[in-house]
């Protein structure tokens, strides 16, 4: 049993080390008071069977769901997370620096497709969630999920600096028994060497007075099959009463843990997820300009070898990879190698040809073109979809930026269509997205279908179009009128 187990709340509230930057500031009693006050409004009220909080240990109020939990970062991750919470019965704030997107949430206006404003709207009402932007919130929180961007740097490095600062926030906030989470892809040795020496020395020895772990996000936007209660948790604490605590807090939300022997290893573990997507789409974009080559339908050949019941699974190609995630997270992992003397070579290869992709694309409409006596200098290119992926506005590294980018550069007159898109910025060149329909699509020298969203109708766009470039094999198995279907 922990120490804090063994604590009651009231010495949970007890801070030993008075020297803490910061300490008298925040347990200055008028402080306090005017920070409930300001907190009133916008953090949810304990909703609890009886009476709750701090008389009780961390187990007991997990088991009995009223831990108060904070996730920061209330983005594609961190909100799902933190509503899966909220109606599991807890309170949850969800902490973000976008005061706008606190605004909105406060005000039952989702941001994302896996949350509807209905389900905000009404965990709200019920006071189980709450946004804001104040970082005071932590010094209620028996439990902190960081859920922050973990994007790449110029040199195209690793950027962990939004980690630090969302984890230098806990620091200075941290109280005796609290559980921090970090939930943000990033490279092995993160929560160990990082996380670990900023928390420590704070309050008291990690596993007993304070708890940690990393637990990776595997979410993925817009699938309406697997939502975060449908996918198993990894968790790898830094001690095991770590891992057993994030285990039951998980528990209280999704059918099935998974606990490993270190935050190593589960840091690991989403890397190996995401590295194997990437490099399967490399494959995948590699047979599709084999297939092109040797005049077979690439869809045809993944369908005949899809059949297969085992030792096979499905990828498919595209004008490349995009999103937070998959790219992003291979890069990591190959610095991190690399500061290790070691070349990642399959991540390496994966990279180039993922990233050789919109060229090809945009060879693939060149080429097109040129077989009609056209150029694409001065040709109208619409593209379908700008996402990097199918339901989704997220532009985040999407491939078909690049795309367009390059066809403009060599004078292509380019405009797009996208539900989830409004407005774009390529380049400098502002657009703004069109409607789909038969004038639009007749008038294109080229319409090149860059993200399948469903909302588009790829029969009438093949029954209207004059040339179609198929990037995603959205028009599979729709017969082909008086124009041109190229796929992929
Ligand atoms: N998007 C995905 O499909 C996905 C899936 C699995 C894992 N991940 C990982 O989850 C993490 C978060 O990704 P995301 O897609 O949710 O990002 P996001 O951009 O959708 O959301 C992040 C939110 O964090 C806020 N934020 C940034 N810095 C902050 C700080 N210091 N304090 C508080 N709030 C801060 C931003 O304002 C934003 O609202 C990343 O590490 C990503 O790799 C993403």
């Amino acid at each position: 049993m922990s120490v804090v187990d063994e604590l009651s709340g009231v010495a949970a509230q007890r801070v030993p080390d008075m020297d803490i930057p910061g300490f008298r500031a925040r347990h200055d009693p008028e402080r306090r008071s005017r920070l409930r006050r300001r907190q009133a409004v916008c953090l949810p009220k304990i909703h609890h069977r009886d009476n709750p909080v701090n008389t009780k240990s961390l187990t007991e109020r997990i088991e009995g769901r009223f831990a108060r939990i904070t996730v920061i970062g209330q983005g594609y991750v961190g909100l799902p997370l933190a509503i899966e919470f909220a109606s599991a019965g807890f309170a949850v704030t969800g902490l973000d620096t976008d005061r706008r997107r606190v605004a909105a949430l406060n005000d039952g206006r989702s941001p994302i497709p896996d949350v509807s404003d209905a389900t905000l709207k009404a965990l709200r009402t019920k006071g189980h969630y709450g946004a804001s932007s104040d970082f005071e919130a932590l010094h209620e929180s028996d439990v902190v999920i960081i859920c922050v961007p973990t994007p790449l740097g110029k040199s195209k490095d690793p950027d962990i600096s939004l980690v630090m600062a969302a984890a230098e926030e806990v620091a200075a906030r941290m109280h005796v028994g609290q559980l921090v989470i970090l939930e943000s892809t990033t490279y092995p040795g993160t929560t160990q060497e990082l996380l670990l020496p900023l928390l420590s020395g704070r309050v008291g020895k990690v596993g007993e007075a304070f708890f940690l772990a990393f637990s990776p996000e595997r979410i993925d936007p817009a699938n309406a099959t697997f939502k975060v209660r449908d996918i198993p948790k990894v968790v790898g604490g830094i001690t095991p009463e770590c891992s057993r605590l994030t285990a039951l807090m998980y528990s209280q939300i999704v059918k099935e843990v998974m606990q490993v022997s270190s935050p190593k290893v589960a840091e690991m573990s989403k890397l190996y997820e995401n590295v194997f997507r990437n490099v399967n789409i490399a494959l995948a974009n590699e047979f599709a300009l084999m297939c092109r080559n040797l005049g077979v339908d690439t869809r045809e050949v993944i369908e005949a070898a899809a059949t297969k019941p085992f030792g096979f699974m499905a990828f498919h190609p595209g004008p490349g990879v995009g999103g937070h995630c998959i790219g992003i997270d291979s890069a990591y992992l190959a610095w991190k190698m690399k500061l290790d003397g070691y070349d990642a070579r399959f991540i390496r290869l994966a990279q180039e040809i993922n990233q050789g992709m919109p060229a090809c694309v945009v060879g693939l409409v060149a080429e097109a073109l040129n077989q009609r006596s056209r150029s694409l200098s001065g040709a109208n290119i619409l593209a379908l979809g700008v996402a990097y992926k199918r339901g989704v506005g997220d532009i985040r590294e999407s491939p078909a930026l690049e795309v367009i980018e390059q066809l403009l550069q060599k004078g292509a007159k380019v405009s797009y269509a996208d539900p989830h898109v409004p407005v774009l910025t390529v380049a400098g060149t502002s657009l703004r997205a069109i409607e789909v329909d038969a004038a639009a699509v007749r008038a294109a020298d080229c319409v090149l279908i860059l993200t399948d969203h469903k909302e588009f109708d790829y029969r009438d766009v093949v029954a209207d179009a004059r040339l179609v470039v198929d990037t995603r094999s959205a028009t599979w198995g729709i017969p082909v009128g008086a124009g041109e279907v190229i796929r992929l």
